[in-house]
């Protein structure tokens, strides 16, 4: 394939078209249940997991054992409480071989005022992340942060404390020294990444901010790799994938979104700096955006 391509259809039918191992990073966000039932379909919440078990097992195959799959969801409400077909996912998942690695909190910054009777607003989704293997690839310092303005206030008044390694106080075993930390800029971040939800109109209802797969495609993929996103939607994760480099393969069932996300890419993704005239053609990966359509929509 080229720089991107989205194919029309069932993801579980094109992953088989797919070789194993080929795949750097999966980071998509499947139907939530039958949530959106009006706009794409959706998946009765006892039936989630029996649905969702032949699609990892695939994932699981096209995946590199060095990579990352990365899964944003939420379970609904049902009955007055929280349905567990997320937990019964991540067991099945195990079951099959996946390692639950890790869990990020996506925490939505502008979500929508509101009352409810038994519970406040929801202000979170999570990002499962899970691997097929303990060691994985993740670059680290391509998510590094600002350290903040309180490193400055607190770097001036160091103690003789602060300059020697001190165990936690309440016994939890994380030592400190935070003299370590004079003079640095930028620090590595939490579990916890702060985003609005997408406000701009991009022709679908459960579109993410670019910048949640953006974060994850730095910090699991490098210039070249290959991002698919077997639930493309209005092809968010291809953008992200695209600004920043690396091709980006998308799926999608339904035939209006497929013509949104391709329209999207093919116009809405900011165009590669100019090249320069003295680096070497295909140390820019992106020189240009190409185009590649299945035929199947
Ligand atoms: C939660 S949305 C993804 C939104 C996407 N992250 C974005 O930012 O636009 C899930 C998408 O999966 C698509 N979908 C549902 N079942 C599918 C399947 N079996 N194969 C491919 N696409 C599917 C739906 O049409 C929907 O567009």
């Amino acid at each position: 394939m080229t720089e991107w391509e989205i194919r029309g259809g069932d993801c579980l039918d094109l992953m088989k078209e797919l070789s194993a191992d080929s795949v750097d990073l999966i980071m998509t966000s499947p139907p939530y249940a039958d949530q959106r039932k009006s706009t794409y379909g959706g998946i009765h919440p006892d039936k989630y997991v029996e649905w969702w078990k032949p699609i990892a097992i695939e994932m699981q195959r096209v995946l590199k054992p060095t990579g990352t799959l990365i899964v944003n969801i939420k379970e609904k409400v049902v009955a007055g409480e929280r349905h567990i077909y997320v937990m019964d996912m991540i067991r099945s998942m195990r079951e099959s071989g996946w390692l639950w690695t890790e869990e990020y909190i996506w925490h939505k910054r502008n979500c929508t005022p509101g009352k409810w009777p038994n519970r406040f607003r929801d202000s979170f989704e999570r990002c499962l992340h899970f691997n097929c293997q303990r060691k994985f690839t993740m670059y680290q310092d391509a998510v590094r942060e600002p350290v903040g303005n309180w490193a400055a206030k607190r770097m001036d008044k160091l103690s003789d404390n602060d300059r020697q390694r001190t165990e936690s106080a309440v016994g939890s075993g994380f030592g400190r020294n935070v003299s370590n930390w004079a003079g640095r800029d930028t620090v590595y971040p939490t579990n916890v990444l702060h985003m609005a939800t997408e406000c701009s109109n991009v022709g679908h209802s459960a579109a993410y901010p670019v910048g949640l797969p953006k974060w994850f495609i730095k910090l699991f993929t490098q210039a070249g790799d290959l991002v698919l996103d077997p639930f493309s939607g209005s092809g968010t994760t291809g953008v992200a994938a695209i600004q920043e480099g690396r091709r980006y393969l998308g799926m999608e069932k339904s035939a209006e979104y497929l013509r949104v996300s391709r329209s999207r890419l093919d116009t809405g993704c900011i165009p590669p700096p100019p090249r320069d005239p003295n680096i070497e053609e295909d140390e820019n990966p992106l020189g240009y955006i190409g185009i590649l359509f299945g035929d199947d929509d």
